[in-house]
């Protein structure tokens, strides 16, 4: 039976019914170069932007959006942005940071999901997003200013979203990662998957957006993240990622984008991948991999924002004092400190003002930089906030 988008018409499925045929048939597209006029190239069916293009034109900016969005839904599912980081003095900054964080976690973090584990294993830390403010708060601010941040996660989810980071250290010899979809549902086995309607399923995938920024340069041997543009559009996906004949199609079949330095991909998280084998000697290969989560989803890592904005605070009031900001900076640091969305909370206790909805951290941050507020008065008021949440 055909299981394409316009057939299927019942919303429960086994793992019995998942199709090597009808996924191929989701697969085997080529990327029409012409389709996205607003990238630099397509290379291996992946689209790459520039990011001095979307820097050097802030009038296009929705226009990139809606190129985006695009390729995520309809097309290969996955983008290249070549210099995402206009400057990677602040890559090697928050790669310190890094090393100072695993150094403490006895090298090699607490393991990666995908692959193997251990001192000779992959390096992975966890939540680096919050370790990484606790422990350098201004390279923070510098890092996650990054407007660019918030306009590829936007694109995808719009508004109000919220970072989560893990970091991913591939070491000489490490290998590869078995292919696999990303959060929410590449997160469970195929039984559990199977007690979701379908339309759940593959609305799950609005719900993320997954990305990597390159802490080092990735050339094709030290192993970038192996990728099978147009994947995501196989409905029962999330089942058949685990199934063998899957595997091996994808092992014949997936594409790597070499980066440099600074440069980033995103993807729609329904799309398969793994990290490649790094068959260097001596290169380590280094990853910040970013899961952006829309402010409707649960994300997969705890962080507590209302800690983050006040350990950030005293750096981030000083660049608004100095006007060391651009709007955009501005925008993207306080989306990704602080959280924007005014629910779930207690109405009785938190009411509407002015509005539909109660204020949210994010605005609370935002008037007390504008208005100039002490460290110690935002932080009775975050907490005041918090209080009057609480059920
Ligand atoms: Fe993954």
């Amino acid at each position: 039976m055909q299981r394409n988008d316009q057939t299927l018409t019942t919303s429960f499925y086994g793992t019995s019914d998942v199709s090597l045929v009808d996924f191929k048939e989701s697969c085997e597209r080529n990327t029409p170069v012409e389709g996205y006029p607003l990238a630099k190239g397509v290379v291996s069916n992946v689209v790459v932007y520039d990011g001095d293009d979307i820097r050097q034109h802030p009038d296009s900016a929705r226009a990139f959006q809606d190129e985006m969005a695009n390729v995520l839904l309809h097309g290969p599912g996955v983008f290249a942005v070549k210099r995402f980081f206009a400057d990677t003095a602040v890559i090697d900054e928050m790669s310190q940071v890094f090393e100072d964080i695993l150094e403490a976690e006895r090298g090699f973090g607490a393991g990666d999901h995908f692959g193997k584990t251990g001192p000779q294993a992959n390096g992975r830390i966890w939540n680096v997003f919050q370790k990484s403010a606790d422990a350098a708060p201004s390279t923070f601010v510098d890092y996650y200013k990054n407007p660019l941040l918030q306009l590829v996660s936007e694109a995808w989810l719009g508004p109000h979203y919220q970072v989560t980071a893990q970091v991913n250290i591939v070491r000489p010899g490490g290998e590869a990662q078995v292919s696999h979809r990303d959060y929410h549902l590449g997160f469970q086995q195929p039984q559990e998957t199977a007690r979701y309607p379908l339309h759940i399923q593959q609305m799950s995938a609005m719900l993320t957006l997954q990305g990597a920024v390159a802490h080092t340069d990735m050339p094709i041997e030290s192993g970038p993240t192996k990728l099978l543009p147009y994947s995501q559009h196989y409905p029962l996906g999330y089942m058949a990622y685990h199934d063998p004949s899957f595997q091996r199609y994808f092992e014949e079949n997936y594409v790597q984008v070499a980066l440099e330095k600074g440069d980033a991909v995103f993807f729609n998280p329904a799309l398969f991948h793994a990290a490649g084998a790094n068959k260097t000697q001596d290169f380590h290969r280094s990853a910040n991999l970013l899961q952006v989560s829309s402010t409707f989803a649960k994300p997969m890592e705890t962080v507590n924002l209302a800690h983050i904005s006040q350990i950030i605070y005293p750096y981030l009031f000083d660049a608004w004092r100095h006007s060391a900001l651009s709007d955009d900076e501005k925008s993207s640091i306080i989306t990704a400190a602080s959280d924007g969305y005014s629910f779930p909370s207690n109405l009785d206790t938190d009411p509407p003002i002015g509005g539909l909805a109660p204020e949210s951290m994010s605005a609370l941050l935002k008037r007390a930089l504008d208005s100039g507020w002490t460290s110690d008065e935002y932080q009775v008021a975050v907490s005041q906030l918090q209080t009057k949440q609480q059920a």
